[in-house]
């Protein structure tokens, strides 16, 4: 009969009750927005008046020392204290007697949990951007230098028109770009103050929710204390956050384990970041790449975890709430992790350009570039030049050879109005150059797209 809520019961919980109700196993991790939770309440109530300037002394100083042993990893956490916030209330109070039991006044576990985890998922919002600031920082070093290495640029898969490797990359940066985007929308829209809700419809103690908002790092009180205390909106926008995060990190994963095949051969993950196989001697697998992609769906999972437990749930507080946590704790544990290997692994990867250029040299890459030759210099019709470029294409594919190497008798017995200047059309270079408009991928413009980056990082305040 140690439960702090035990005074109108008459029998002990059974041990199953423990396990089953208890989130202290997961929930110690919050032990520092906890404590700081504690300590402002604290400071607060002193400050109108409800506890004494000598009382709250004791709480501080009893509260130091329980930082002190949960660090030094001498803290008991029983399963039998259900929560963090119990067990901690009650080491408080055999460490300082009477006056811990003052610390609750105008308090609910309610506006506790609430505070405390928002304030973590504030935190991890801010360190989950700094990383993804980071990864871009190495995407962007690697750009900057690759603005000229060509490669084929697919749809469906399938070659289609020459691009740059930096141009490539960039385009997962763009990605990134908004996924910080987001997190930074989201730190802002939830920066709001739970405590002081208490249970679910205030307190009638004087108490002062800015003072303690202000403690905390919150810019403002929330406005409605019944949709507060229920409310995990700010849980769910993390999860979306990484999902759709670890969704972009998945699809340039994809791209890794394909780039690092035999078959493609475009770059070889350095043997920090790769692993090998227990039977088969010779091979070197992308499981860095691989699991990232795989980790997706556990991130997935998790939100759709909280979604579910959120959408039957009546106002205010349920317990089904509880389950609210591991599953952040998880993907955004996914997430640290992930964003930091991803970035090793690029970092240290090998760039094979010459394969890169070799597969541009098939499946006629410069075929549009022909068509528009067509149009732009023969005034063929785009519908007829298409079709020329069709024959010019089977005729390449007859010799065994790429449209760009195609010899320019060929092309001019396919059509006379062709002139010799269309050789240089047909390089894959020229093609790729060739792609000027505003985002396209000319080294010129995807240049325009390094600088682009490297300002927004440089001014990127987080
Ligand atoms: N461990 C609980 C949770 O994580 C804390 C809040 C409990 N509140 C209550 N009224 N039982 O949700």
């Amino acid at each position: 009969m140690d439960k702090m809520w035990s005074g109108r019961f008459s029998s002990g919980a059974s041990s199953l009750l423990d396990d089953f109700n208890a989130s202290i196993m997961y929930d110690r991790k919050l032990y520092r927005e906890d404590i700081e939770g504690s300590l402002a309440h604290a400071a607060m109530l002193c400050a109108q008046g409800i506890l004494t300037q000598d009382e709250l002394k004791e709480i501080q100083d009893g509260m130091a020392q329980v930082l002190i042993e949960i660090e030094d990893g001498n803290f008991e956490w029983k399963i039998s204290d259900e929560d963090l916030h119990m067990a901690i209330e009650k080491r408080l109070t055999s460490l300082i007697g009477d006056t811990g039991k003052k610390l609750h006044t105008a308090r609910s576990r309610n506006d506790q949990v609430a505070v405390d985890f928002r304030r973590y998922v504030l935190r991890k919002n801010r360190e989950i951007t700094q990383a993804i600031k980071s990864l871009m920082e190495v995407i962007t070093e690697i750009a900057s230098k690759n603005s000229e290495t060509l490669l084929p640029g697919m749809t469906h898969l399938q070659h289609a028109q020459p691009i740059n490797f930096a141009f490539h990359l960039l385009a997962y940066n763009s990605m990134f770009k908004r996924d910080i985007e987001r997190f930074e929308s989201s730190r802002k829209r939830n920066n709001i103050s739970p405590l002081g809700c208490a249970a679910l419809a205030g307190t009638p103690h004087n108490i002062n929710r800015e003072m303690t908002a202000q403690e905390l790092g919150f810019s403002s009180v929330s406005v409605n204390c019944l949709d507060t205390v229920s409310d995990r909106d700010f849980a769910l926008e993390i999860l979306f956050n990484i999902s759709t995060m670890m969704m972009h990190i998945s699809r340039l994963s994809e791209e890794l384990v394909m780039w690092s095949s035999y078959e493609f051969s475009f770059v070889e993950l350095s043997d920090e970041y790769s692993t090998g196989s227990s039977i088969m001697p010779q091979k070197k697998n992308p499981d860095v790449p691989e699991l990232l992609r795989g980790k997706t769906g556990r991130v997935n999972g998790n939100l759709i975890a909280l979604l579910t437990v959120m959408k039957g749930l009546p106002l205010a507080y349920n317990k089904d709430t509880q389950e609210d946590k591991e599953g952040v704790f998880d993907s955004v544990e996914t997430a640290e992790i992930s964003l930091e290997i991803l970035r090793e692994a690029l970092k240290t990867m090998t760039i094979k350009s010459d394969n890169m250029y070799k597969a541009c040299k098939v499946g006629h890459l410069s075929a549009t570039d022909l068509a528009d030759y067509l149009v732009e210099h023969c005034d063929i019709p785009f519908r007829e030049a298409h079709f020329i470029t069709g024959k010019a294409v089977a005729k390449s594919e007859e010799l065994g050879i790429d449209i760009s190497d195609l010899e320019f008798n060929e092309l001019h017995k396919i059509d006379n109005r062709i002139k010799e200047d269309v050789m240089q059309y047909l390089e894959i270079e020229h093609s790729m150059n060739a792609r000027t408009s505003q985002g396209g991928t000319a080294t010129l413009r995807t240049m325009e797209q390094v600088v682009y980056f490297e300002n927004y990082l440089k001014n990127l305040d987080l």
